[in-house]
Parts: C-alpha cells; structure tokens; sequence
C-alpha cells in the first residue's frame, strides 16, 4: 500500500495543476453595466457662481478678449439642443469674471460650416483695417468646419476664418477673404489663439493639427504664413491635440521671460479622458523650443498637466488684459468628453471652471504653472466659519450643516509623526446619504477625489469608474488646501495652487453637510477657515 502514496500524489498534482488550468483558460464572465438616464428637475445641478449657458448645449470658451471694462466670454454652443451639434459663439460678458450677462449669439454658422473654437483680439494698430471712427476693431479668429467636407470625407474641411465688430463684440461681420488659412490636406485644422508679439512685431497664431500644433505670423491677421511646427516629439500623443495656447510669462520672482504653451488633447488626460498638458520654452518670432530642463524633465514623464480632475479641458486665456492688471486669465470647460453629452442636466448641458491667474514659477521640479482662484472671487464670502486648534486621531469635525454647502474650504495642516496612514478626507453628504470625498493621503503623498457614490454615475460607464488621484508636489510641512464647492463641482488648489483637481458630479438632493474627517494617522490643523458663499 504504501508504494501507491508518490503515484496518488502525482496524480492529485496533475489534478490540481488541470483544474488551475481550466480556470485561467475559463472565459470571463461579463459583468454588464447598467446604464441609466436619469430624470432631473428643472434647473437642478445648475451651479451658482459658476458660468452656464442660458438653455442648451455648450463646450470650450472662445474668442476670451478684455475691452473697456469687459471680460468676453464666447463659447462653443448649440442652440437647438442639449448635445453637441452645429457649432455656434455663444456670447456673455462679465465685469469682474464672477458675475456674467448674457448676450445674443455672437457667430452663426454659414456657407463655411460651422463657428468651431477660436479666440479675439482687440487690434489696437487697427492693422486689419477694419477700425471704424478711431476706434479699434475686435478680431475673432475661428476654425470653419465644413460637415459637407466631412462628410464627403476631404480632408480638408477645416480652416481658419476672421470676423470684426466695431460695436464691442455685440455684432459681427465675417471677413469676405475667408478662409485667411485655408487647409493643406490635413483632417484635424482647428482653434487658432491669436496674440500680438511685441519682439518680432507680429500677430502670432498657434492652432492644432492632429499631433503637433502650427505657428503662423501674420502684419494684418488677414494674410498669414507658416512660421513652424511643434510637438510631434514631445508630450503625450494618447489623443488628438486641441485648442493650443501660447503667451509670455515673467517667471515669479526671477524677471526672466518664458513662454507657455498649453495643449488640450482628448483622450488621454491624466485621470481619463480630456485633459490639458503644457509646456515651457521660449518663441524667437519663429520656432517654439522647449528649455532644456523642461525638455529633460519630458524625457522622465510623458506629460506635465495644468490640472488632475476630468473637467477642466480646452481652457486658454484671456487676451488683452490691461498691463497694469498684469495677470494671465484662465477659464476651461468644467467637462469631458467622455461624458459631456450625457450628463444629467435638463435644460442646459455643462459650465465652465471658475477662473483661475496662471503663475510661473521655478521650482525644484523647474518650470511649473501655478493655477490661483482669481481674487474677485472674496467678494462671495458671507459667512466665515473659523476651524483653528483641532488636533488628534479620528478627527470629525461637521463644519456646516442645513443648508446647501456652497464656498470655499481653506484648510492647513501638519502630519506631526509623518505617519503614512494619515489620511485627511472632507466629505459632502446629502438627506439621501450620498457622498462625494475629497482629500489628502500621506501613503499616496498626494490628493484625491471620489464621487463613486456621489449620486447620479450610471449614465454612462466611464464617469466614476475609479478615484482621481493628484500628485502633491509641495515638499513643505505644511499641506494647504483650498476647495471650491458648487452645487455640482469641486475644484481643489492645493499648496497655493500647484496641485490643481476640478471634478463634477450629481446628487440627487444638494449637499447639506460638510465634514471633516481623519479616520487614520494623526493631524493638526493650523488656521483653517470656511467661508460660505
Ligand atoms: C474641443 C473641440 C475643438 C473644436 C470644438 C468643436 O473640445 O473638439 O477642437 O473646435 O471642440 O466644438
């Protein structure tokens, strides 16, 4: 009997190693998604100090021009429907970026196709020669997208028109010589950004092309020549390339002369879908090159992002904001693409992101862009709600309570032990227990956000699939904070802006708490304030 005992256990291995088998080759079930369309009351979801269109569909922000007194907002817009269809300006102006009114439609589609994006300018040397009365004329600069071309499937559907108003931006007449940049064969043609270059004494236009964006210069923005290419090396390439931006920076505190180019692409943001990389060089009037250490820095990381939440995409700046002002206006999309269209809005489809300064700074990781909320925005506070002193292990702390949570979070801490648990979370919740989490932890050393059970995420399967991470780049002991909370979104600045998130979401009732908690590991929180709006 005993000789029988290796033969039984060969023969229970060979068992064990067929059934193991049989399992890795066992087809795997598919576990279907439910999607589901929800029914959302009449204006719910619509933010309070955040940009919407009136009724309709909008996506990206256009032709952004300051002039006498007021910040332009156009916009990508469908006025028939609450999906993306024949693109039109959709126009508002605002005087301090906080409050906006809103205006009729600016730029119609025509015989060219459709208004895609695009920017403005105000051409003070009236170079374009359509000035009226001393005054100068505002420029508006726009990709035409033929759908019959599309259709027909050229390849050449897409090309860069101008139009003028003598009447600040109120009424538009399209420029007969259209299209001032025709297309070379290429599909993707689109979203010109003009700016004015003091040193070569130029009008500067970038707009992208597929994978790389183009330059060209321009006395007059009527007759344009191509100046150079950039990006088929650099960046990341895991979409097609949208809505550039290039501008001069003056590095902070340093006086020297930068210049930034920003580069939406979709997909391939940071956490999924649309998102927005940039990069830092320098422009001679020709080419765009980058400077060696952001260049070495992209040979490391495929990417550097303006931002780590899903919706802030095909953002640019503003354009002639006063010298004395100073500063580099930011506005993006607060949406995706891969949900924009379906998201549980009635009445109006998506907002735009509150405003933001861009910053250059240097730092240990070199050149980097700093997104800060625009000052205008203090002017909301009403009630301050000061959080100092607290300290300890399983902190909860309710912060507000009643009434729909609607503000801004500074908070402030240490980790006094360093402990890697230590995980900072500030909860939103509703009547209905919904949830949506924000915070920081020390294992990941960076930021998070959940809206997995924020409320409304099933209609479709790629809105809160997972949790957003964002990288904390600051090294300094004190971890900083700063969230802004609509009815419908978050937008996290962290560490004076470095670490920027801006994410939406949809409760089905508002959410009337705010909570602070630390479940592990240990904090001290420093002078921490809410300041409802
Ligand atoms: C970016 C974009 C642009 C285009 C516009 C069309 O979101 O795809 O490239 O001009 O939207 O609405």
């Amino acid at each position: 009997m005993k000789s029988f005992y290796p033969l039984i256990i060969v023969a229970f291995i060979i068992i064990l190693s067929a059934c193991k088998n049989s399992e890795k080759k066992a087809p795997q079930a598919a576990v279907p998604i439910e999607i589901e369309t929800y029914e959302s009351q009449k204006g719910q979801h619509r933010p309070t100090f955040h940009f919407t269109p009136p009724e309709k569909w909008m996506n990206d922000p256009n032709g952004m021009v300051y002039y006498e007194g007021e910040y332009h907002l156009f916009y990508q817009h469908y006025p028939d429907s609450t999906v993306w269809g024949p693109m039109h300006w959709g126009h508002a102006v605002s005087k301090d970026l906080v409050t906006w009114e809103h205006l009729p439609i600016a730029l119609y589609p025509d015989d060219l196709g459709y208004i895609f994006s695009g920017s403005a300018v105000i051409d003070w040397k009236n170079t374009s020669g359509f000035g009226k009365n001393g005054q100068p004329p505002m420029i508006a600069i726009f990709t035409h997208h033929d759908p019959k071309g599309e259709k027909a499937k050229t390849k050449t559907f897409q090309y860069q028109s101008i139009a003028y108003s003598n009447d600040k931006g109120r009424t538009w007449t399209k420029y007969k010589g259209n299209p001032v940049i025709p297309n070379p064969g290429i599909k993707d043609f689109r979203d010109p950004k003009v700016i004015w270059d003091d040193d070569s004494e130029q009008w500067v236009m970038v707009f992208a092309a597929w994978d790389h964006v183009k330059f060209y210069g321009s006395p007059n923005l009527k007759d344009w020549t191509h100046l150079s290419d950039f990006g088929k090396e650099w960046g990341t390439h895991a979409g097609v390339w949208e809505c550039p931006d290039l501008f001069p920076m003056i590095v902070k505190g340093k006086g020297e002369k930068k210049w930034v180019l920003l580069q939406s692409l979709n997909p391939g943001g940071p956490n999924g879908g649309s998102g927005t990389q940039y990069f830092v060089g320098d422009f001679d009037g020709t080419n765009f090159t980058l400077d060696p250490s952001f260049e070495a820095k992209l040979e490391q990381d495929s990417a550097v992002w303006l931002d780590f939440g899903r919706d802030n995409y095909a953002g640019v700046t503003w354009s002639d904001v006063p010298v004395s002002d100073g500063r580099r206006l930011f506005m993006g999309w607060m949406s995706n693409w891969d949900y924009a269209q379906v998201v549980p809005t009635n009445e109006w489809r998506s907002a735009m992101t509150i405003a933001r300064n861009l910053v250059l700074k240097e730092t240990y990781l070199g050149y980097q862009l700093f997104s800060e909320p625009i000052k205008e925005l203090k002017t909301l506070h009403k009630d301050t709600l000061k959080i100092n002193g607290q300290k300890g292990e399983q902190l909860r702390l309710a912060l507000a309570k009643g009434k729909k949570i609607i503000g801004e979070l500074h908070l402030k801490f240490i980790i006094p032990n360093d402990d890697d648990n230590t995980k900072l979370t500030v909860e939103l919740v509703n009547s209905k227990k919904e949830i949506y989490h924000i915070g920081y932890y020390h294992k990941w050393k960076g930021f998070f956000s959940d809206r997995r059970v924020a409320g409304k995420t099933k209609f479709t399967e790629n809105f809160a699939p997972t949790i957003h991470q964002a990288p904390r780049f600051s090294k300094d002991k004190i971890i900083e904070m700063r969230i802004f909370f609509d009815v419908a979104s978050a937008e996290l600045f962290a560490d004076k802006s470095w670490t920027v998130l801006t994410d939406i979401f949809f409760p089905n009732e508002d959410f009337t708490q705010l909570n602070l908690n630390v479940d592990y590991g240990e904090i001290e929180l420093l002078d921490s304030h809410f300041y409802s709006y």
